[in-house]
């Protein structure tokens, strides 16, 4: 497994949990280290006892050492990162191809080659012919006269595409149990090897999706625009509650529950981020543009997730009136629950565009503080909750943590220099909220209008 990254090291950990040898590489040293201490680099609910459990059966190892890695091995994944930012948002692939250089160095026999990172359409094609120039390098006069131990034979290999559709947070339930495994091959015994790879998953009868390597590339990027959709869908339609008096939960549950449209993806909030989404949306979108055509669509998701941070700082600057100085509470900061990762998340646009409105922030998140003060250094720190609120003019519920579902509202109030309780997640009820003496502010829920009024 190439790459200890979320996916990587969750992906690997888990392979070796089905019963597999698996040796995990990572370029940082740093990451290599932390993890053979003991100590996980990501915050992934589980993840630490499973390495362990791993780890102490002989399973599962970690090295920095690729060449010998892929050595080793039948099978290579290729689990980097393919950043977004940079390349006017066309998906960055040097980590792929930097890393597919160094893995066709060590081919020495027959290699399945699967890329678990999420690469635009063609990449798996390019893959091939990379890794065969290397090989063909390998084979010329001069590479071996200089390697006296090199084969004068080119090994074979294949391609896989094998995307990873797992979640930050739900990682290790999501590889363990996920809703299909995708398998993009021409090669009829790497599929078989694959299949063999995920046979613990036949068991539980999991949907294989056999397709091309195209398909299945494109597979992952259709599937997370797809949802990004979903997001930005249902915050146009949060803004269209609040000018006509409607009720987004009350929306949301009334077109969820009819099963062709599903409940989930269907929560306003203050747009989408991550690691995927934000990127992967603007790649569809230069993916289609090599291609010669456009997806409006995906367009409008884009455009509406930008409108919808904006929309969030300015309503909390509207409630707050005379932001200037003012102190404000941040409760989360990870762009979604139970992950430590702060690609991309809304609360940076939000917290920079108050910070630059002259604002003091002091914020909290149960495990996103420290990749936090990397991107948000202007921000004050809480070690605990309640501390990030007292005195000030204002708290926004920016993520839905469960330690925020259930505040002890009175003390809130009390610590609060003005009780005003912006709640980007509508977690709260406007009804109860009120009842309590909070100015409430939440998302979607129009409350002034009269059915056939102004
Ligand atoms: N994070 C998610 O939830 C998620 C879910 C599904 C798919 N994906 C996709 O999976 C891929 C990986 O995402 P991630 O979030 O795990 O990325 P990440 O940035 O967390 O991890 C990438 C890792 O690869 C390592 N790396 C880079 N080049 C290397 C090399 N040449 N040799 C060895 N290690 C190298 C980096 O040091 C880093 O640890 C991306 O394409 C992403 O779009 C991510």
């Amino acid at each position: 497994m190439i790459g200890c990254g979320y996916v990587g090291l969750v992906s690997g950990t888990c392979l070796a949990d089905f019963g597999h040898n698996v040796v995990c590489v990572d370029a940082d040293a740093e990451k290599i280290d932390l993890i053979e201490s003991g100590t996980m680099p990501i915050y992934e609910i589980g993840l630490e006892e499973l390495v362990k459990r791993n780890r102490s059966s002989g399973r599962l190892v970690f090295t920095t050492d690729i060449g010998k890695a892929v050595s080793d091995s039948l099978v290579v994944f290729l689990a980097v990162g393919t950043p977004g930012a940079g390349f006017a948002g066309r998906a960055d692939l040097s980590q792929v191809y930097s890393a597919a250089e160094e893995v066709a160095q060590a081919i020495d026999d027959y290699k399945v080659i699967v890329s678990k990172s999420t690469v635009p359409v063609g990449t798996g094609r390019q893959l091939k012919r990379l890794i065969s120039d290397v090989l063909d390098r390998k084979l010329s006069a001069e590479y071996l006269n200089t390697h006296p131990d090199a084969q004068a034979v080119k090994p074979d290999f294949d391609v896989v595409s094998n995307p990873e559709f797992l979640r930050e947070g739900s990682g290790i339930e999501d590889f363990m149990r996920p809703n299909r495994v995708v398998i993009g091959s021409d090669s009829e015994s790497a599929r078989a090897i694959m299949k063999d790879i995920y046979r613990p998953l036949y068991l539980l009868d999991t949907p294989m999706v056999n397709t091309t390597i195209e398909t299945a590339e494109l597979i992952k990027y259709a599937s997370n625009a797809f949802l990004a959709t979903k997001i930005s869908y249902i915050n146009s339609m949060s803004r269209l509650c609040e000018a006509l008096g409607a009720d987004i939960d009350d929306l949301a549950r009334g077109m969820g529950l009819d099963r062709r449209i599903g409940r989930k993806f269907l929560h306003v909030s203050p747009g989408y981020g991550g690691s995927c989404f934000p990127k992967d949306t603007v790649a569809l979108t230069h993916i289609a543009k090599d291609a010669g055509l456009t997806v409006p669509i995906v367009e409008a998701t884009i455009k509406t997730n930008e409108e919808q941070k904006k929309m969030a700082l300015e309503k909390i600057v509207a409630s707050v009136g005379e932001i200037k100085d003012k102190k404000i509470a941040v409760l989360g900061l990870a762009f979604k629950p139970n992950t430590d990762d702060m690609r991309d998340a809304s609360s940076m646009t939000i917290i920079r565009g108050l910070l630059a409105k002259g604002a003091h922030v002091k914020a909290y998140d149960p495990a996103a503080m420290k990749n936090a003060r990397r991107v948000l250094p202007e921000v004050e720190y809480a070690e605990e909750l309640y501390s990030a609120i007292e005195g000030a003019d204002a708290l926004v519920l920016m993520t839905e943590w469960n330690a925020f579902r259930q505040l002890d509202l009175l003390k809130v109030k009390k610590l609060l220099n003005r009780p005003l309780f912006v709640d980007l997640r509508n977690i709260y009820t406007p009804a109860r909220m009120e009842r309590l003496g909070f100015e409430y502010v939440s998302l979607g829920r129009g409350a002034d209008y009269v059915a056939g009024g102004e």
